[in-house]
């Protein structure tokens, strides 16, 4: 393909607008927002109706081993499986928008290229991924690994939820078999194209329609389990404490510190924190709690991570508690295809629509997809920024936009 050929496809916007709400309202939770875990009955739901909209567009479905849905539009056979799409899972009280509006776009997009005539020369396949966000199990894009064949056999009797429940026995609970996972391996694959929202406010700020991702940030999660003495609140003088809290707190701080020396883009989060045993009157005796840094650069990420560690043993020696401090997550950052992202650039010229290069500053199943496949990833705008939130939404123009700039794409490179 040379620059300033491609011919534009049009996604119609009220058409993929009634999609994301259909998908939206799966998982819906009383206390505001998504909450559509991996292997949970609302994730059922959700990919038992993807494979009605994809077979409304007129895509072949079937299911693999770990539940990934795919959507095929056959080829002529002279080359392999162009796959484009998301995940279907949510973080908790999540919005409608991550992951999902890359799977319904991808629907929308296949349907409008394959509208356009002709049998394409390369399959193309839309896949509704079955986990990207270690929000039940640390998982860490299950859906995109198991095709590239990089599952380790061990997980699914290790990894276990808040309650307990192991992968496997979730898995079991919608209908897949543990034994089978190896089986969603793939070697068919020619290259990936995600369309996913911002989630930052580089596009909407800068007033451009979409944006094409350079490189996607790495992250590392890690477990900080704090452990001290369990005390009575009123008894015990301050001197004697070894207050779990009081140290976690210390360490929380800590990392915002490390990350803010550092300086922009780092970032670091501590999202999750359990106090236990928990009660108004008990010196807390354990704290647990999750942090989050991410860095593009991986020996900046690498030199975060020990600063971090470094800063809990050194809280935890002054105040003579306990920590240990295990990696979880740990997912190197990835440049994008150069060719690819060209083809986007093209794609959105034909459409009309303005774009910039930009970095990903959220993780995506991009980057492990990357590690095997040509892969890109084109954005569309987060109004205000916001995602992992209720308040996430993007505009149905902004989403119909990216999705033909997606669609003229899939057109330049399979038909
Ligand atoms: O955390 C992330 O960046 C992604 O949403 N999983
Ligand atoms: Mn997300
Ligand atoms: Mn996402």
């Amino acid at each position: 393909m040379s620059r300033g050929d491609a011919v534009p496809v049009h996604v119609d916007e009220e058409r993929l607008d009634g999609l994301v709400v259909r998908l939206g309202e799966v998982g819906a939770h009383p206390d505001g927002g998504i909450v559509r875990t991996q292997y949970s009955p609302a994730w059922r739901e959700a990919q038992d109706l993807v494979a009605q909209l994809m077979r409304e567009a007129g895509l072949t479905v079937r299911e693999d081993a770990v539940g990934n849905v795919f959507g095929r539009l056959e080829g002529d056979g002279s080359a392999g499986t162009l796959l484009t799409g998301s995940h279907v899972d949510t973080v908790l009280h999540g919005g409608a928008y991550d992951g999902a509006l890359g799977v319904l776009a991808g629907i929308a997009a296949a349907e409008a290229a394959a509208t356009a005539g002709g049998r394409p020369r390369r399959a193309v396949e839309v896949v509704s991924l079955c986990e990207e966000e270690g929000s039940r199990f640390h998982a860490n894009f299950f859906g995109t690994r198991a095709i590239l064949g990089v599952v380790d056999p061990d997980e699914p009797d290790r990894l276990v939820d808040a309650d307990g429940v192991t992968l496997a026995d979730a898995a079991r609970s919608v209908g897949l078999d543990p034994a089978t996972f190896a089986q969603a391996r793939r070697d068919d694959l020619d290259l990936f194209l995600e369309l996913h929202i911002e989630q930052g406010r580089t596009l909407v700020d800068s007033g451009t329609d979409v944006g094409v991702v350079d490189v996607i940030t790495g992250l590392k999660w890690l477990e900080v389990e704090v452990q001290g003495s369990t005390d009575h609140a009123g008894a015990t003088a301050m001197a004697d404490r070894h207050d779990a809290l009081q140290g976690a707190a210390r360490m929380a701080a800590a990392v915002e510190s490390v990350v803010t020396e550092q300086g922009h883009p780092a970032v670091g989060t501590v999202g999750v924190m359990r106090v236990q045993p928990g009660g108004a009157n008990i010196v807390p005796g354990r704290v647990g709690f999750t942090v989050d840094l991410r860095h593009p650069d991986p020996t900046v990420l690498e030199r975060l991570e020990a600063a971090v560690r470094e800063r809990c043993r050194s809280v935890a020696d002054d105040r003579r508690l306990d920590v240990a401090v295990t990696l979880v997550k740990d997912t190197p950052p990835h440049g994008l295809d150069a060719g690819l992202r060209t083809v986007l650039r093209d794609a959105a010229d034909a459409c009309g629509a303005s774009w910039r290069d930009l970095p990903s500053g959220a993780g995506h199943d991009s980057q492990t997809m990357a590690t095997r496949v040509p892969t890109a990833m084109v954005f569309v705008p987060s109004v205000d920024g916001r995602s992992h939130s209720p308040a996430e939404y993007s505009r149905p123009s902004d989403c119909a936009r990216g999705a033909s700039v997606l669609a003229t794409a899939l057109r330049a490179l399979a038909w």
